[in-house]
């Protein structure tokens, strides 16, 4: 028989903090039938070998180990995916997240009265504190109005005080239900849940207190900050465009902006238009290759010897993206259309062919 709850913790170093945070799961979840799954990314510091000798002597303790991939809010998606219990709730694995609130997450939701329980910083008797620094405050306040502005964009829907946090209960029948639409992007999988849901859900914010951290560091960082654009971005759109996509296409316009500072400088320090021109282009091209190393494939970095093959194949993918682009735009412009959407047909079939090709033969190496 299936546990009744599963609690999914993603994480990644956070070696010191399995224990304890198993520990804690323990004193709060007393007289309940629960299991904990821990996924983790094949971190470096063996989380994953601590989960597993913990897991050798208490078989409430699964853990999922991920290789070559990263991402907090899919492993959230795969750890649910896992779990055959009927309730689940996910928190941080770096005991920032307050587990006596789990019972009663939990219970509104298996009482009925809400689809989603959210432990929120920021309703009476929540608290914020346990933010790193003024600088973290005044991030998560502005992720939290723009998310406020997104969400009314559903009807009947009342704001949410907390929607960044990432704590939170629901059934797994709910969660698998909306999982096929999930984009998955980024750090925000509560906020994707809520965007991603076919109706807008019922949500019961209960106050929770969002502890300082103590061992291990926060993996936010600016590319997070850009995931989490790209995952608005890609809700915004309503799934008509992939995020990865958006992602690929904003990279390509960052690109012609390098190739065009590029060709500037040369030009001003005297070098023939061709030559300038043909530099700006392969500079452009290894700018974008690791832009979208870095971000739009994060989860599927390519390093070391592997990141050198895939530069090159995306130079040759996208050298034949732009003939394809000039010979489609010539033939349209052939055939009589006007300069603009000729131009812009061109651009538009060479960024499709280059993100099909980068998605499908250079980001799978
Ligand atoms: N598997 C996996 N893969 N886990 C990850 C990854 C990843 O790429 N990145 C982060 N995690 C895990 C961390 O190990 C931790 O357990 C949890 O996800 C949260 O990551 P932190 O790096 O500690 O994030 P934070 O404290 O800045 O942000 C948290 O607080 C927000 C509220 O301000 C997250 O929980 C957010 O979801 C939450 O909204
Ligand atoms: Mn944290």
């Amino acid at each position: 028989m299936p546990p009744l709850i599963s609690i999914i913790v993603p994480c990644y170093k956070e070696r010191p903090n399995v224990r304890p945070l198993v520990a804690s799961l323990d004193a709060a979840l007393a007289g309940r039938d629960w299991e904990v799954i821990f996924v983790d990314d094949d971190s470096p510091d063996g989380t994953s070998d601590e989960i597993r000798s913990l897991g050798a002597i208490d078989p409430r303790v699964r853990g999922l180990r991920r290789i070559g991939r990263r991402g907090l809010s899919s492993a959230v998606i795969e750890g649910v995916l896992a779990s055959s219990a009927p309730l689940i709730a996910v928190m941080d694995g770096d005991l920032q997240h307050d587990e006596t609130r789990l019972v009663p997450m939990l219970d509104a939701v298996a009482q009925g009265v809400c689809d989603i329980a959210v432990g929120s910083r920021h309703v009476a008797g929540g608290d914020a504190s346990g933010l790193s620094s003024p600088w973290r405050h005044r991030l998560s306040e502005t992720g939290i109005r723009i998310a406020q502005r997104l969400l009314p964009m559903r009807p009947g829907f009342a704001p949410l005080g907390d929607p960044m946090s990432g704590f939170f209960a629901c059934e797994r029948r709910y969660f698998e239900q909306v999982a096929p639409r999930l984009s998955g992007e980024g750090f925000k999988i509560l906020l994707d849940l809520i965007l991603s849901a076919p109706q807008p859900p019922r949500v019961l914010e209960i106050p929770a207190r969002f502890r300082p951290r103590i061992a291990g560091e926060s993996k936010l960082d600016v590319l997070v900050l850009v995931q989490f654009a790209v995952m608005l971005l890609d809700k915004a759109c309503r799934g008509y465009l992939p995020g990865r996509f958006i992602a690929f296409a904003v990279v390509g316009g960052a690109g012609v902006l390098v190739n065009l500072v590029v060709l500037d400088l040369m030009r001003r320090s005297g070098a023939h238009f061709g030559t300038s021109q043909t530099v700006g282009t392969i500079v452009a091209m290894g700018v974008n290759f690791w832009l979208n190393n870095a971000l739009t494939y994060r989860d599927r970095r390519l390093r070391g010897r592997r990141m050198w093959q895939g530069l090159a194949l995306f130079m040759l993918v996208c050298s034949a993206g732009g003939v394809a682009n000039i010979g489609i735009a010539r033939a349209l412009h052939d055939a009589h259309h006007g300069w603009e959407p000729a131009g812009a047909a061109g651009a538009a079939i060479g960024v499709v062919w280059n993100y099909a090709v980068s998605s499908t033969l250079i980001w799978r190496l």
